[in-house]
């Protein structure tokens, strides 16, 4: 079988395909251990340390609560909690860290502050978000991707709208399970180039596709999973303005639904801000499965929890 004690979890694209069917696999189990009632708790005496430098409501929760369900304890540390704070390096962090937690979780701005923290720790590193990737988050959508329609190959998913974190971390994913991907933003906003040549590599691999085009049309179209995520992340506020102007032809509403398959459904990691990338009307209706979406968070952090530590 596959081992995975002691890995990071820092983007999907350093994860085999095999590596993320384990998770999936172990997430489906203990989701269903847990609908039974069952105990499972293999992480007694084990500590999580969560380091927030950014807001979180799902992220934050479904990691406490994974933690503790699975028998071991987690540490919220605050941005002002820490000396990093006031200077003390990520390496000296990471280190002293390491003597005392059995793993860490953060959720930053750099990703190369998290490159730099797994490198010096002793310790599994996983990546709670940052300005570049939020692989959990891909975990939980793969997953609820499989529930809804028991496969992923071979599936199209349309990502509308800034070619932010959740853009990059959705095309590492879909292109190593062999998803076809399509992301549709404006010139402007597209993903990094660097990414984009990382996932076609992947794609390669697993024949799958990657379209990157300003066309919201030409995304969606055929597809079977319609993503959207917000206009202006954390850390961009001051760009709110220019970007609602920016984006205001990639917004998911009901005309866009209507172009995909008629069984799509649509995804959002939240929060979402109705109005702008999505309409009131398409996420409380029919086609929406963000809830289910935001629950398998706790499940797949189980999972990923249960197999690195
Ligand atoms: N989707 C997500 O990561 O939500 P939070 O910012 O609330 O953690
Ligand atoms: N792109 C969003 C995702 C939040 C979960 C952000 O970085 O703020």
């Amino acid at each position: 079988g596959i081992n995975m004690k002691g890995k990071d979890i820092i983007t999907l694209h350093d994860l085999t395909t095999d590596e993320i069917f384990k998770i999936l696999k172990t997430t489906d189990i203990l989701k269903k251990q847990q609908m039974k009632g069952e105990v499972y708790k293999p992480l007694k005496g084990k500590t999580l340390g969560m380091i927030f430098h950014k807001s979180s409501t799902r992220t934050r929760v479904s990691f406490e609560v994974a933690m503790w369900q699975l028998g071991g304890y987690a540490l919220f540390l605050n941005k002002n909690d820490l000396q990093l704070n006031r200077g003390e390096t990520i390496a000296d962090t990471a280190r002293v860290l390491s003597r005392y937690l059995d793993a860490i979780m953060i959720r930053t701005y750099s990703h190369d502050d998290v490159v730099e923290l797994a490198e010096y720790a002793d310790i599994p590193v996983i990546n709670g978000l940052t300005d570049l990737t939020h692989p959990c988050q891909v975990l939980a959508d793969l997953y609820t991707i499989y529930e809804y329609k028991k496969k992923l190959a071979g599936l199209k998913l349309a990502y509308v709208g800034d070619g932010n974190n959740m853009a990059n971390s959705l095309l590492f994913g879909c292109t190593k399970v062999g998803m076809d991907i399509s992301i549709a933003s404006p010139e402007m906003y597209q993903p990094e180039e660097f990414i984009v040549k990382l996932a076609k590599e992947d794609a390669k691999l697993t024949g799958s596709s990657v379209v990157i085009t300003d066309s919201v049309k030409e995304a969606v179209e055929d597809a079977d999973i319609i993503y959207t995520d917000v206009w202006a992340s954390m850390g961009q506020e001051d760009e709110y303005e220019v970007r609602l102007k920016a984006f205001k032809d990639y917004q998911v509403n009901q005309e866009v639904v209507n172009m995909a398959k008629d069984d799509v459904i649509v995804m959002h990691c939240l929060p979402a801000h109705r109005g702008e990338e999505i309409t009131h009307e398409v996420i409380e209706g029919p086609h929406s499965v963000v809830f289910d979406e935001a629950e398998n968070r706790l499940h797949t952090q189980k999972a990923i929890l249960a197999l690195v530590m």
